[in-house]
């Protein structure tokens, strides 16, 4: 136990000095209790003493950049087992559609079609990281409710990150008593650890030029700027127009070129996509160009919440995204409700280049 706990600490100490980061004393603190956690799951391990109970569940909340899934996805690399998994928010949705959608709503043996589908994202795994979790609408409420009742009841150690605490979950007025019950749930069996420091360091210059290719991209005012000093990102020939399969459909490209996939905001964000979409583009493509992007004010609030869900997709799966067209967030009155989390598009969108910024 206390030599994980140690291997750990030593793992987290060279994690960031690689990378030249000085940990927020909030960071430090959910840190430590990482190690804490790697140790109780070696003494549950090895391999398991089923008399042990597994080790408390955690939850790791703050505001937006204050390097949650850094942590989390540190803690996960660095522990000594494949009985483990790592899920963005997004992708375990998608799996609990599609399994659910497989095995049909009807039970057998009291075993319904989201404990099955959690059995086989799980498999015989102890430890689930589940990032960047969330609740807005009733439908996503019911399931994340059923969710944390299968999970919590399995000996499975959950690890996930918010931007809310547990209170906040659904924050939606009309929908947040429906979800009081779960909030109650998590609070009970989960450790709370709150990373609110002040500092977002999605927006410390040195992030901007960090090694992300993420932080590769730009957003680029028009096509001419896209043309400057970026290799592979010559103007669409008509020609080059491609259909791409993506989930379970095709969409419009303007063009495929290898690793680069170049789409009209339209196509993307005003047709009837979603994320199971641009999870299936960030598998295939590296990078990511989306052009004729208006301001986000001006377009329909289903296109705005794609365009959010799409940069959080590119983002958590680390693609070059390239943005041509208005500032997106400009003219987007401050607090406004016009987006869901705008300060998480927003500290995304600062890692790109703006195309008034030189390299
Ligand atoms: N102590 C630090 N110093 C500098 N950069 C850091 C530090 N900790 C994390 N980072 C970097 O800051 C960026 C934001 O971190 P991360 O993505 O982990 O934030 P987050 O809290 O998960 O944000 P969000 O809530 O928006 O998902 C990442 O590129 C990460 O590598
Ligand atoms: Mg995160």
């Amino acid at each position: 136990m206390r030599e994980q706990y140690d291997s750990m600490r030593r793992h987290f100490r060279q994690a960031a000095e690689q990378r030249g980061f000085t940990l927020a004393p909030e960071q430090e603190r959910a840190a430590e209790r990482l190690c804490l956690l790697a140790g109780e799951l070696s003494a549950t391990s090895g391999l398991f003493r089923r008399s042990r109970p597994s080790p408390r569940n955690l939850y790791v909340w703050g505001p937006v950049g204050r390097g949650k899934s850094w942590l989390v996805d540190t803690f996960f690399v660095g522990l000594p087992t494949t009985r483990k998994r790592r899920l963005h928010f997004h992708d375990f949705f998608r799996a609990l559609h599609d399994g659910v959608a497989h095995e049909g709503r009807s039970r057998e043996g009291g075993h319904s079609a989201v404990d099955r589908a959690v059995d086989e994202l799980l498999g015989d795994c102890r430890l689930l990281v589940f990032d960047e979790f969330h609740a807005h609408d009733a439908g996503d409420a019911m399931l994340v409710a059923r969710l944390f009742h299968t999970l919590l009841d399995r000996s499975v150690t959950l690890v996930t990150t918010s931007n809310h605490p547990p209170s906040g979950l659904m924050p939606n007025p009309i929908h947040h008593h429906l979800f009081e019950p779960t909030i109650q749930r998590i609070e009970e069996r989960m450790d709370v650890l709150d990373v609110s420091g002040p500092t977002d360091f999605r927006r410390l210059p040195a992030q901007a030029r960090g090694s992300r290719r993420f932080a590769e991209g730009a957003c680029l005012t028009d096509r001419t700027d896209a043309l400057l000093g970026e290799p592979g990102l010559s103007a669409p020939r008509p020609d080059e127009a491609a259909l791409v399969p993506v989930h379970r459909r095709e969409l419009r490209a303007k063009s495929v070129r290898a690793d680069l996939v170049w789409i009209g905001f339209d196509e993307l964000c005003e047709g009837i996509t979603a994320v199971p979409d641009y999870l299936a583009l960030a598998e295939r493509f590296g990078t990511l160009v989306l052009d004729d992007v208006p301001p986000l004010a001006e377009c329909t609030a289903d296109g705005r919440q794609r365009f959010a869900n799409l940069v959080d997709v590119c983002c958590d799966r680390d693609i070059r995204l390239f943005l041509i067209g208005a500032d997106p967030l400009a003219g987007l009155p401050e607090g406004s409700d016009l987006l869901r989390d705008p300060d998480r598009t927003a500290s995304r969108l600062a890692m790109l280049r703006r195309a008034d910024v030189a390299r």
